[in-house]
């Protein structure tokens, strides 16, 4: 039998703001292509040190532009410092309400909670707007940042995987 396949819902992208005065949250679009590539150039290392985002630590021009013409599958943000891009976060319509995410930051602007404040504000964003009830996020083993991230936005552990740990956040229950 073939895969049964649900349509993807497509999403307005609002800008959101969050709770540091200067980081807001943009949709990512075709025309951040160029200072997208610039991010992920400055960033190959970064991103793909556990053996994620393969495909960004290849990137070139044209593989961003054409990742970023494709449908999200939900929304897709620019973590956007004083106007600047350092970063990404997504909410994957999985299985609406249930959702995933996946997050990144510029490794300049590690340390510093703006992957915190980005996730917090997409992820009550998702609550609100879209009745998003669970949030669902793969760590591969040994990312404790992310870990640790996670764990700040209330996120627990629900399963292992052979290298990975799937966490889950329950929105009802914030
Ligand atoms: C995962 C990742 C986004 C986490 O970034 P991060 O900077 O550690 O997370 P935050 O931005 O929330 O910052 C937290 C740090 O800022 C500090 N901080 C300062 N002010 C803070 C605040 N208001 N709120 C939260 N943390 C704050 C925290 O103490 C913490 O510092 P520490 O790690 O030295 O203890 C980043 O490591 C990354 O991009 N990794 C590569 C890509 C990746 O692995 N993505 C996830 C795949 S599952």
């Amino acid at each position: 039998m073939p895969p049964h396949k649900t349509p993807t819902p497509s999403y307005e992208a609002p800008d959101l703001p969050t709770r540091l005065p200067d980081l807001v949250l943009r949709e990512l679009t075709a025309q951040d292509a160029d200072a997208y590539y610039a991010l992920l150039d400055r960033n190959r290392e970064h991103l793909s040190r556990l053996g994620d985002y393969q495909a960004e630590s290849r990137a070139t021009p044209e593989w961003v532009r054409e990742h970023l013409d494709e449908d999200p599958g939900g929304l897709r943000y620019g973590i956007r410092l004083g106007g600047r891009l350092i970063g990404r976060v997504d909410l994957i319509a999985v299985d609406p309400p249930r959702y995933g995410t996946g997050y990144w930051l510029d490794e300049a602007h590690v340390g510093a909670g703006h992957a915190t404040a980005a996730c917090a504000a997409l992820y009550g964003y998702a609550a609100r707007a879209l009745g998003a009830t669970d949030i669902y996020a793969g760590v591969t083993r040994g990312n404790d940042r992310s870990v640790a991230l996670l764990a700040r936005l209330g996120f627990e552990p629900v399963a292992e995987f052979a290298d990975y740990t799937r966490f889950h956040l329950g929105l009802g229950e914030r």
